[in-house]
């Protein structure tokens, strides 16, 4: 971790334009660096950043925070090419009727380790939904019967444990829960950062769950084969469309780890709405970027506004989905990056669960309306899963409820009628490039494209959630920061420095160190 977190500490740099306020324990060390200060004019710098989903809205906030606390003159340019803010993060409404509920077409469920989204929500008085009071019934199809069936809570009950044992659970979560304490380390002050991903995994110890599958990883742990490829792989079907012989453990972990979660009634994209609010940044929608150029040391980005010039350019999109034109030498460090193509299906049926006869059940055998699957079956040469999961979401309105499908192909109509007896209603479609295919992997794209040239999304083949999309952004820009205003989020990284002392820096002394520290915000 310390080598990362060194990654920029350049005290040398620190002689060159300081257009924000220095902590006052460094004005009082450094005549040097005081008169630097007064010979400096206050900078004027523009930033663009593309997208405006997790990472591009958080990216602007995290900025918008530093501007706040230094006084630095950064304009924000927000550009995405779609006529809504949220990207993957948006919502629909059944019937198209804005009178009734919206219901999530992308990222639904963060959970309370992630400190962002949770803290976000607190902040800007949005409404939390926790999905515990929904107790549905869950069962894990394979294609041509259900493995396991069982109620409310789901691995705390009886039937999985006399299925697997008392330890596949138990050692499962053990390996989860280790994950988890590494990874909030993330959201301490002294989180790694880092202009490298694979220095990020190093630092939070992170190398060998993402160099492994995450059967490989589980089993290694003691977990049997069958509580991987029946359950944890009910897990990473439904967050991640991928199987437990494919997906890193990493990914596979971050499926498991679903304690307290919750999403933002009315919908998740509020978050990012608001931190674009906060921001201060002009967000352009509607407005595809079409190309990304040097100009100087700066960059011209154009689209359909022009071509304006920018110090520097956050990518907060895939870039190989972006259609954006670079240099070659640029494009060549990016690896092509296969996405899941996912097919969402919302509906609205009268029907209060699904047809027992599609489950192969008796008439009148109620099914469960939280439906999960695993390819065990399948892998013994019976028939495929002809969906990655399927869920009721409560009711819409009297006798009507809405339900989301996860599948790799279109869901016909005729599909529908068979598995809801005849009786739906409004049906919406929509195909994602949802997230990367996670095989295990000891390289990541580059963070650092070029100088003044940042990628956000380096990190999803890492881990790809909302809540990692805003943390990779505030690494991103305590990076851009670092280099062309010698500061960070929280200015501490110079502080934090070899050559400065121990635990003096204002942040430390104002803000008790406990767990409630998240670093960004309370620096
Ligand atoms: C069905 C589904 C379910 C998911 N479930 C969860 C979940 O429960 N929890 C969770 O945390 N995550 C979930 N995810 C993953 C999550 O949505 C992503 O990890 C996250 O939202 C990515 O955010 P982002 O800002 O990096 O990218 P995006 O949200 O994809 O934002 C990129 C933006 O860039 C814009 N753009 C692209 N090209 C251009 C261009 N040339 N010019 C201008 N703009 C451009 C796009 O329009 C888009 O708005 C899910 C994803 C899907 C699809
Ligand atoms: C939904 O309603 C809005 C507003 O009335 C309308 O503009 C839009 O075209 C409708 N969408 C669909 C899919 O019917
Ligand atoms: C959030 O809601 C509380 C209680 O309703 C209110 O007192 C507070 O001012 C609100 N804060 C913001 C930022 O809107
Ligand atoms: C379920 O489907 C079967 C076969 O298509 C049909 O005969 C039966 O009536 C359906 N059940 C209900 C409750 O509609
Ligand atoms: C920093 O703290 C460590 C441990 O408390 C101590 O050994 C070291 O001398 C301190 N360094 C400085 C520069 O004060």
């Amino acid at each position: 971790m310390k080598g990362a977190a060194l990654l920029f500490l350049v005290p040398g740099a620190l002689a060159i334009q300081l257009p924000f306020e220095i902590p006052s324990f460094f004005k009082a060390k450094s005549a040097i660096l005081q008169n630097v200060m007064e010979e400096v004019p206050t900078l004027h710098s523009r930033v663009a950043i593309i997208g405006a989903g997790a990472g591009g809205s958080s990216a602007a906030f995290w900025i918008g925070k530093a501007k706040e606390r230094y006084g630095l003159d950064v304009e924000i340019d927000v550009y995405d090419k779609e006529s809504y803010v949220g990207g993957r993060s948006t919502t629909v409404y059944p019937h198209n009727d804005t009178s009734l509920r919206p219901i999530e077409l992308g990222a639904s469920i963060f959970v309370k380790a992630n400190k962002n989204m949770w803290r976000a929500s607190e902040e800007f008085n949005l409404t939390r939904r926790t999905f515990k009071d929904e107790d549905y019934e869950t069962g894990i199809w394979d294609g041509e019967q259900f493995i396991l069936t069982f109620g409310g809570s789901w691995w705390d009950t009886l039937k999985v444990l006399w299925r697997y044992g008392i330890n596949a659970p138990r050692k499962t979560q053990s390996a989860v829960n280790s994950m988890i304490d590494s990874y909030l380390a993330l959201y301490t002050k002294d989180t790694p950062r880092w202009d490298r991903v694979e220095d990020v995994s190093t630092a939070l110890g992170f190398e060998s769950l993402v160099a492994s599958t995450t059967s490989e990883y589980l089993l290694s742990k003691g977990v049997s084969a069958n509580y991987i490829s029946e359950v944890v792989e009910a897990a990473t079907r439904v967050n991640y469309a991928q199987d437990t012989d494919a997906i890193h453990a990493l990914e596979g972990a971050c499926s498991m780890a679903a304690d307290n979660a919750a999403g933002i009634a009315g919908g998740n994209w509020q978050v990012f709405d608001e931190f674009l609010k906060r921001s201060g940044a002009n967000v352009y929608l509607n407005t595809p970027v079409t190309s990304i150029t040097p100009k100087g040391r700066k960059w011209t980005v154009k689209s359909a506004r022009g071509s304006e010039t920018y110090k520097a350019v956050i990518l907060a999109a895939p870039f190989h989905q972006t259609a954006i034109q670079v240099p070659q030498a640029i494009q060549e460090q990016i690896p092509e990056q296969p996405y899941i193509n996912l097919h969402v299906t919302l509906l609205s049926t009268t029907a209060s669960s699904p047809n027992a006869s599609y489950f192969g059940l008796p008439e009148g055998t109620k099914v469960p309306n939280f439906v999960l699957t695993s390819r065990a079956g399948a892998r013994k040469g019976g028939k495929e899963p002809e969906f990655n999961s399927l869920s009721y979401h409560g009711p819409i309105r009297d006798g009507e409820w809405t339900v989301k499908i996860f599948s790799m192909q279109t869901v016909t109509d005729e599909w529908l009628e068979k598995v809801f007896s005849g009786s739906v209603g409004w049906v919406y479609r929509k195909e994602w490039k949802a997230y990367p295919k996670l095989p295990p992997t000891t390289t990541f794209p580059p963070v650092k494209l070029d100088n003044g040239f940042y990628y956000v999304n380096s990190f999803e083949p890492f881990i790809s959630t909302m809540e990692t999309e805003t943390i990779s952004s505030r690494n991103v820009v305590d990076l851009f920061l670092n280099e062309h205003f010698q500061t960070g989020i929280c200015g501490s990284n110079i502080a934090a420095s070899p050559e400065a002392p121990n635990d003096t820096t204002p942040a430390s002394k104002a803000v008790p160190e406990d767990d409630s520290l998240i670093y960004g915000w309370d620096c």
